[in-house]
């Protein structure tokens, strides 16, 4: 195990989005249901965010002075001198002044370019919580063009995604060799799986994994689920399902019996009472004692990427929240479960990484 909880402050020492849709343009819903304590739109896990985070706009109205840096960056030097001028200026102007895509004259040309020259910007515009872009963060697939290798290159984008995804694989395996030496067998669900790529890659690093460990991978999207079938197939891991339905639709499928549990890539685009309400309903899937590790987002994003930031919720419409560090405990304690700690994406840090125990 990489790292270990400090007791009091419930960080490891060492370590390692039916999301809106709203906004520009039409924009798919790719399931429908409702979960107890949030809002109709949890439904694809991240749906119809056109209110700002709070602490993402605080970001916004901070001064020019304090902007500024923001557009020295490798990366942002990169992305401006690779996009036409007019476009790079609306951009830049909307960004110093902190105002709202909409608000901001001539922003339909940003939407505009940034929607014809990118893969990433459309796929999020129609389904913020599609995995296809987490492909290509995680770097299993090639990027073109410069908006994307910018979202590749960026902190918020590439480095701290691929950060996350290591990190979240290595605590994942520690956690899942405890279970396993105490019982033969252990159940694991990713909820919100994309095509499986975490318990894919351990089960590759981990050949015992294969007899002894079965996940179950929950998605409501076809194309992940179909994608997640196909790997597994060509990986010969006759130890995964995917299950093609959605999370808050799982009751008596798992009596408490799960015994670890992934939730990477959901809690993102939720707000607090919808975290709550998510948790609350994935409790009961859980046995006593047994772990979901769940990944949110942290303010630390909007402190150290914002242009990024702004970039993706500006020509998206994306929802993402920005809740300060520390306020994953909250959330998981209000829904009932028991707090172990977190850990980060090292060293970019920009990710709350929590363990409840249920
Ligand atoms: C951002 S991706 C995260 C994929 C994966 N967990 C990872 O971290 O690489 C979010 C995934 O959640 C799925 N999803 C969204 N709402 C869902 C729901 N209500 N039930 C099941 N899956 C859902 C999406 O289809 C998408 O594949």
């Amino acid at each position: 195990m990489q790292g270990h909880i400090a007791e009091n402050t419930g960080k490891y020492k060492k370590g390692g989005a039916e999301m809106a849709t709203m906004t520009f343009h039409q924009a798919k819903v790719v399931g429908i249901d409702t979960v107890f304590g949030a809002s109709p739109q949890l439904i694809n896990a991240m749906t119809d965010k056109a209110k700002i985070c709070p602490h993402l706009q605080r970001h916004y109205d901070l001064p020019v002075e304090e902007k500024s840096h923001f557009l020295k960056t490798p990366e942002a030097l990169y992305l401006f001198g690779n996009i036409p001028e007019n476009v790079a200026k609306i951009l830049i102007r909307g960004f110093l002044r902190g105002t709202h895509g909409v608000e901001t004259i001539g922003w339909e040309k940003v939407v505009e370019y940034f929607r014809a020259n990118s893969r990433i910007i459309p796929a999020l515009t129609e389904n913020p919580g599609t995995y296809s872009m987490l492909e290509k963060m995680y770097h299993f697939e090639e990027v073109w063009g410069p908006i994307d290798i910018y979202f590749k290159m960026s902190k918020a984008g590439g480095q701290a995604l691929r950060n996350r995804y290591d990190a979240v694989n290595n605590y994942a395996i520690a956690h899942i060799n405890e279970v396993l030496a105490k019982q033969n067998h252990c159940l694991v669900i990713d909820v919100g799986s994309g095509p499986g790529r975490n318990g894919i890659d351990m089960c590759l690093h981990n050949p015992i994994y294969r007899k002894r460990v079965k996940f179950d991978c929950i998605d409501i999207d076809p194309l992940a689920v179909k994608l997640g079938e196909k790997l597994v197939l060509k990986h010969k891991l006759a130890n995964f399902s995917f299950i093609r339905t959605s999370m808050t639709k799982l009751n008596g499928r798992y009596p408490d019996n799960v015994d670890y549990g992934l939730l990477i890539g959901i809690l993102c685009g939720l707000t607090r009472p919808e975290r709550i309400g998510l948790l609350r309903k994935l409790k009961p899937y859980f046995r006593k004692g047994a772990r979901l590790m769940a990944a949110s987002l942290s303010e630390e994003m909007a402190q150290e990427d914002l242009l990024c930031a702004y970039i993706l919720r500006e020509t998206t419409g994306w929802g993402l929240q920005y809740p300060p560090l520390g306020e994953l405990r909250e959330v998981f304690e209000e829904a009932g479960w028991k707090y172990e700690g977190y850990f980060q994406d090292e060293p970019t840090r920009f990710y709350e990484i929590g363990i409840g125990i249920a």
